[in-house]
């Protein structure tokens, strides 16, 4: 029970496929009480329904769209109202317009480029901002990277740009954020089949070409980045910030 005692909010789960619901079911596992966020009314009912599969029953069940600003200061209040204080934020949400994840990154547009970033990554400093006042004296924030934010992956296009922007944002959040007790990290996940993954055109072959090459031989399981984010919120990784970490069944170490 190593989340006993620890209330933590993750945005957003879509459905059953979501990593953010992965990590809710290995956090529920381990003892912690959640707050869990959804993204509008399409997302709402399934989210609730998913809940009542959960040991614990949610703390609060929360809208959370980040393109509204005030949305996210509302949250403040919920959580204060639901939680008093939490000692974990994950973050585990992204959105680049699909046609942008189709052609070469050369003709991404503007509008494409800012959307992406304010979604995938202004939200992680937005979010974080908005809820240091309900973090308690030792708490953690995760969020979910790729290793396309560091090598090129085809057709991941402006999302490996957000990505590379996410992790460095990371390193400055557990900066600021440090003597505050707050501690921040990034997970970097293998590929999972999930509804914004099959937005990258070919995904499926990156998938393959996973399996192939991966030390493991294999693809990484939802439950494997959930585990990672629970050691990331527990007490046992007490002295890890700003760090990215690997859950992709050992992809990123080879050359070819
Ligand atoms: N699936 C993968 O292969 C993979 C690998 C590494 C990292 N990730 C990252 O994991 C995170 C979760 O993605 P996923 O694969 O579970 O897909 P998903 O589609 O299940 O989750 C994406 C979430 O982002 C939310 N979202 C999109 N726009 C939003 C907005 N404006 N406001 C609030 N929420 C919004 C969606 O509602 C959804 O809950 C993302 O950051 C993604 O980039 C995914």
């Amino acid at each position: 029970m190593l989340l006993q005692g620890k209330r933590i909010a993750i945005f957003n789960v879509a459905n059953k496929r979501s990593i953010a619901w992965s990590i809710a079911k290995s956090m529920d596992a381990q003892g912690a009480s959640l707050i869990l966020g959804y993204q509008n009314e399409r997302n709402k009912g399934t989210v609730e329904g998913l809940a009542e599969e959960l040991v614990h029953e949610p703390l609060a069940i929360l809208p959370c769209d980040v393109a509204y600003p005030e949305q996210i200061e509302e949250l403040q209040e919920s959580l204060k109202d639901k939680a008093d204080t939490i000692h974990g934020l994950v973050h585990s949400l992204a959105f680049a317009p699909r046609e942008a994840l189709q052609h070469a990154y050369l003709f991404t547009e503007r509008e494409q480029f800012l959307t992406a970033l304010e979604i995938s990554v202004y939200s992680l400093v937005a979010l974080a901002r908005a809820l240091t006042p309900v973090f308690s004296s030792q708490a953690s924030i995760s969020t979910l990277t790729y290793y396309g934010s560091e090598k090129v992956m085809p057709n991941y296009n402006v999302m490996g740009v957000a990505k590379a922007a996410l992790e460095a944002s990371v390193r400055y959040l557990a900066h600021d954020l440090g003597t505050a007790g707050v501690r921040v990290n990034a997970i970097s996940a293998g590929p999972i089949n999930t509804v914004s993954a099959r937005g990258v055109s070919g995904f499926l072959d990156i998938l393959k070409v996973h399996e192939q090459r991966a030390p493991l031989g294999r693809t990484v399981e939802g439950r494997e980045v959930g585990d990672t984010a629970v050691f990331l919120a527990s007490d046992l990784a007490s002295g890890i910030t700003g760090e990215v970490i690997y859950v992709d069944t050992g992809y990123n170490i080879m050359g070819f």
